[in-house]
């Protein structure tokens, strides 16, 4: 018989278990994982394998910048990859060259090196810092308490939490922590054997904090005056998340609650800037790709045969990275993200004014948001899990992801390009979980 209906596409119903079986039996349990195996996505939205969707606010932890299967990317892998995939960094190959070309016009003059993840952009900031001070005997990096820089031996010296080092002592020797957002405490810190400091614009896994103008400038001219480099980790608070292509861009041109004055702002607006910035996460959208640009002065510090990575920026990682640079711009993207980004800031903020009992306070730029949940809500008694994960669940329950950051702050990470009524249905969904807590 000839079929009227085309059949649908085959969908596994209930297979959770036997997904979350495959993994007990054979996947390293490094990572706490919530209970849903996820199938596929469109946009803004994903299904998990029973079918069930749910809005994604979390966009894989600040990675899939044009949410899920947007047909750009595909169009970009696809034509890519009947070309070329790969070929050894023995050789060159234009979409490389072409993305370290759009990612210097956006910064400043300067060079790039690329990675394959967060954590590895970072390891060759520290190298570049080894290097830069290698003939004084300076080898040192201060980062910030709270801060995240990745889990490789270097990232988890380097991240400022305790919770990341624990188990795997002794520590990468080189690097110190100092509070963040305590210039005082950046210059007491600093000894002879410093070469550079690392801090994020907005700390991420460590709750969504902002550095603040004064910080920035004050970092720069201490480094400049003891002749340290400056390194930005833009992994996750990067690529227009705040509005601006990097967090520290965004920063300066809000100047929120800085006393600078209008004109020192401006000018920082215009002349700041870091020595090394590491980049990664929505880079590539979902393909991996990370990357470090390093200042003018210090680009050819790394000579050949000192770093190197196999799969550092392949063609096909380029040419994606390089589609996602030309809807951005074309759909104004950054705009959205800080439009869209201040309405969904004043909704929380109103959350936290109508229920002080669950939400302490909402803090953020752009689309990289957080709201701090109250210590003591009394639905959370009866569980020992911390309040970010109860919560969570309880998003996923309503149909939205949502990332924890720590025991009490929740993240929204969504795509640049989510939409209105789509950020609407978040709000309201997050809405009726605070109601029910309070
Ligand atoms: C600020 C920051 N730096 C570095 C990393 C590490 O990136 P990756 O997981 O790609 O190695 C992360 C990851 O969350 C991050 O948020």
């Amino acid at each position: 018989m000839k079929e009227v209906f085309p059949s649908p596409p085959p969908l596994v119903h209930n297979q959770f278990e036997a997904v979350r079986d495959l993994f007990s039996k054979n996947v390293v349990p490094s990572y706490g994982r919530f209970d849903l195996a996820l199938s596929h996505g469109s946009g803004s939205y994903v299904f998990d394998v029973a079918g069930k969707r749910y809005l994604d606010l979390g966009s894989g932890i600040a990675v899939c910048c044009l949410g899920h299967a947007h047909p750009a990317i595909t169009e970009a892998l696809v034509e890519q990859s009947k070309k070329l995939i790969h070929v050894s960094n023995l050789y060159f190959t234009e979409p490389q060259g072409r993305l370290a070309a759009e990612i210097v016009k956006r910064l400043g003059a300067g060079k790039v090196f690329f990675s394959n993840s967060g954590a590895e952009a970072n390891e060759g900031l520290f190298k570049l810092a080894r290097k830069f001070g290698h003939d004084e005997g300076r080898f040192e990096i201060l980062t910030a308490t709270n801060s995240f820089h990745g889990r490789t031996m270097a990232g988890i010296a380097a991240t400022g939490q305790d919770k990341v080092k624990k188990g795997f002592e002794p520590m990468m020797p080189g690097f110190r922590h100092m509070p963040f957002n305590d210039l005082d405490a950046a210059r007491k810190a600093i000894s002879p054997a410093t070469a550079a400091i690392m801090i994020e614009g907005v700390q991420g896994e460590g709750g969504v904090t902002p550095a603040t103008p004064e910080y920035l400038l004050g970092l720069r001219q201490l480094c400049d005056e003891k002749k340290l480099l400056l390194f930005m980790d833009e992994v996750q608070c990067g690529y227009y998340r705040t509005g601006k292509f990097q967090s520290f861009q965004r920063i300066l041109e809000v100047g929120q609650a800085s006393s600078l004055s209008e004109t020192r702002r401006q000018d920082a607006c215009a002349t700041f800037l870091p020595d090394g910035i590491s980049m990664a996460k929505s880079l590539g959208g979902g393909f991996p790709i990370g990357a470090f640009w390093v200042r003018a002065p210090f680009a050819d510090l790394l000579g050949p045969g000192t770093h190197a990575s196999t799969f550092g920026g392949t063609p096909l990682a380029c040419a994606v990275a390089l589609k996602i640079f030309e809807v951005i711009e074309r759909e104004r993207l950054d705009e959205n993200a800080r439009k869209l980004g201040e309405w969904l800031k004043r909704e929380l903020e109103r959350l936290a004014k109508t229920y002080p009992t669950v939400v302490k306070n909402a803090r953020g730029l752009g689309f990289m948001l957080g709201f701090e949940l109250a210590e003591k809500i009394p639905a959370f008694a009866s569980s020992d899990k911390p309040a970010a994960i109860q919560f969570t669940n309880r998003m996923h329950q309503a149909g939205v992801l949502v990332i924890p950051a720590g025991a009490q702050v929740i993240r929204l990470l969504p795509p640049l390009n989510l939409k209105p009524q789509e950020a609407g249905e978040g709000i309201a969904k997050i809405e009726e979980a605070v109601k029910s807590l309070a």
